[in-house]
């Protein structure tokens, strides 16, 4: 009998879910909840209430697109932490409602380690042992992986992710949330090298980004009290410079734990590591040093429930499944 498991994706904006059978990823549908633009930022309360409407429809695509039957399931696996809890828990009682109607095993996966297994959905997959730079909107973590379950966070941010540092950002100039694809999108067509924002000394692997974002509000504030329309006529090369300077910051950590450890198999993984920069910086920095550089295709740098579905398989292959009574959490260390 294969080994088919339906992941179900619900810790933050996303409702998504996917079907694995024997590792290989066969449907991963996402809906994004376009409620919380207007607000600027997610609204937890109003993602459960778009995570309850959107979850029968996506799970419904998900297993029709596969081809695989439910009666047919082996798991469930669902994120269990961490995230926002009334999100996780619509993800989760719907899981268990799923294991416990078809009588079939339950698997709670951690989020930040679905993130880093992304890299083993497509061929090419790292070589064990690798390092994974996590950037997303809530974190951001240098990971030394040993083994599909056993990973280590060498290096974190101490206070905003690099996922908020771009969102902050481009709230500070006037871009809808969130606003990192949009602060990409500008920087294209900007120069680097323009305004020179400032890069935190801090020790060690870890990272900082709350300094960043008051260098620019008041490097905003400055230049308009001089020019009313100063975004409006510089901002791509505002993007492009606060691109390069988040870019800058989290290579250089990188390159770091890098040479610390000797380990040169490099991935990347969470939704920061959709910005086409920090993609080009990976393969540059890569092809010069002798670094393999694996980043996943863009459907699963994002949240979804591929990922989750690829993680669930290694948690199956090792008998690691989670009794009906567990809880989702929204914090929670690997
Ligand atoms: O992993 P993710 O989808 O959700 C979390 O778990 O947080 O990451 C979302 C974050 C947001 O901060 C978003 O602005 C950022 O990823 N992001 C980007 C890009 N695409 C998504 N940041 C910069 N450039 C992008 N192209
Ligand atoms: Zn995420």
């Amino acid at each position: 009998m294969p080994i088919s498991i339906l992941a179900i994706e619900s810790s933050c904006d996303e409702t998504s879910a996917a079907v694995i059978v024997d590792g290989k990823v066969l449907s991963n549908i996402i809906a994004n909840q376009t409620v919380h633009e207007q607000y600027g930022g997610v609204v937890p309360e109003l993602a459960s209430r778009a995570h309850q409407e959107n979850i029968v429809p996506v799970v419904d695509l998900a297993l029709r697109k596969s081809g695989v039957r439910k009666e047919d399931l082996s798991a469930i696996a669902f994120t269990q932490s961490p995230g926002l809890i009334g999100s996780l828990l619509v993800g989760s009682c719907f899981a268990k409602s799923m294991a416990l109607a078809l009588n079939i095993p339950l698997i709670g996966i951690h989020h930040m380690q679905a993130h880093v297994l992304a890299n083993f959905i497509d061929d090419p997959k790292p070589a064990f042992p690798f390092l994974c730079l996590t950037v997303s909107g809530g974190h951001t973590q240098i990971v030394l992986c040993e083994s599909p379950l056993n990973m280590k966070v060498i290096g974190e941010t101490l206070d905003d992710a690099a996922g908020e540092a771009f969102d902050k950002s481009a709230k500070l100039l006037g871009l809808p949330y969130p606003g990192g694809p949009l602060v990409d999108k500008y920087a294209k067509e900007g120069d680097p090298h323009k305004y020179r924002f400032p890069e935190p000394q801090i020790p060690g692997l870890n990272f900082s980004f709350s300094g960043l974002k008051t260098a620019i509000l008041y490097f905003l504030q400055e230049n308009k009290a001089k020019q009313a329309d100063f975004v409006d006529v510089h901002l791509k090369d505002i993007c492009a410079s606060i691109q390069h300077r988040i870019i800058t910051i989290l290579m250089n950590k990188l390159v770091k734990a890098s040479k610390e450890t000797g380990i040169k198999e490099v991935c990347v993984a969470g939704g920061v590591s959709a910005n086409s920069g920090l993609r080009n910086a990976l393969q540059e920095y890569g092809a010069k040093h002798g670094w393999n550089v694996y980043i996943p295709a863009f459907q699963y740098c994002t949240d979804n429930a591929g990922m989750i579905a690829m993680a669930a398989h290694y948690k199956y292959l090792a008998g690691a499944f989670s009794p009906l009574d567990t809880i989702p959490s929204a914090r929670a260390a690997f």
